[in-house]
């Protein structure tokens, strides 16, 4: 049985300061209630300028949970001349998971399954686990099945669930549930995770669906709503 995974995926939102304010937030908020903190480990993915000061921060804060932090994304390439990427190389030490093949960075960075495939390779490389965010099997590269269980993560994320303007619109629990047991017989013993509008309203079901963690956007951002999952968890 996995540790569920409980991801913040922050995307385009929160600058530093914003970040180690949220975190400092978190840390006050959950000394002062009861979790099932055996249950679950959290791992924060905030845009990559937030990175080294939250990792100088979880440093010194001592949570009652396991708290590692994420990328949102990794070159498919090695160190070199490629403007804007930021390489397996210079995330190693920084993070212990990354985002590959979100159904936004597909939609609006043109990100392939066949790159996807190449960040992969690139963060096994690094032996940090990537998160492959699949909303169906045809996402989720061949190649996966070179990684043993415990080196890869997959996420059902349907994009039409995914919450637009700050409206949740899940997905049925009991798709959930379908995606998730015809996953597990084909592509193996991954942790499987779902993304789409998760809330405080809606963890537990989800989880009781099959779900072995989420990917949270929206209701990540905000601490409150965020314990409000871990309280379900
Ligand atoms: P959401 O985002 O929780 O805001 O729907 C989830 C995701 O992007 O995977």
């Amino acid at each position: 049985m996995y540790k569920k995974l409980i991801v913040a995926n922050w995307k385009s939102n929160k600058n530093p300061d914003e970040a180690v304010a949220w975190l400092e937030e978190l840390k006050q908020k959950i000394d002062n209630i009861q979790l099932n903190a055996d249950n679950f480990e959290v791992v924060i993915c905030p845009p990559f300028i937030d990175i080294p000061v939250l990792n100088d921060r979880l440093k010194v804060i001592s949570f009652k949970f396991s708290v590692k932090l994420g990328a949102q994304d990794i070159s498919p390439f090695d160190d070199g001349s490629y403007t804007g990427a930021v390489s397996g190389k210079q995330l190693k030490g920084f993070i212990d998971y990354c985002l590959v093949g979100h159904s936004e960075r597909r939609k609006y960075f043109g990100e392939t399954t066949e790159m996807v495939a190449q960040k992969i390779e690139k963060l096994s490389g690094q032996k940090i686990i990537p998160i492959i965010c699949a909303e169906n099997r045809e996402n989720i590269p061949a190649g996966i099945s070179s990684l043993a269980p415990d080196a890869a993560v997959v996420m059902f994320e349907p994009s039409t669930a995914i919450s637009i303007n700050g409206v949740y619109r899940a997905e049925d629990p009991n798709e959930v549930n379908k995606t998730i047991t015809s996953w597990k017989s084909i592509i193996g013993a991954y942790q499987m995770l779902y993304g789409g509008s998760v809330n405080p309203e809606n963890a537990k079901q989800l989880l009781d669906a099959g779900a072995e963690g989420f990917v949270i956007g929206k209701a990540s951002l905000l601490v409150d709503s965020f314990v409000g999952i871990l309280l379900n968890v």
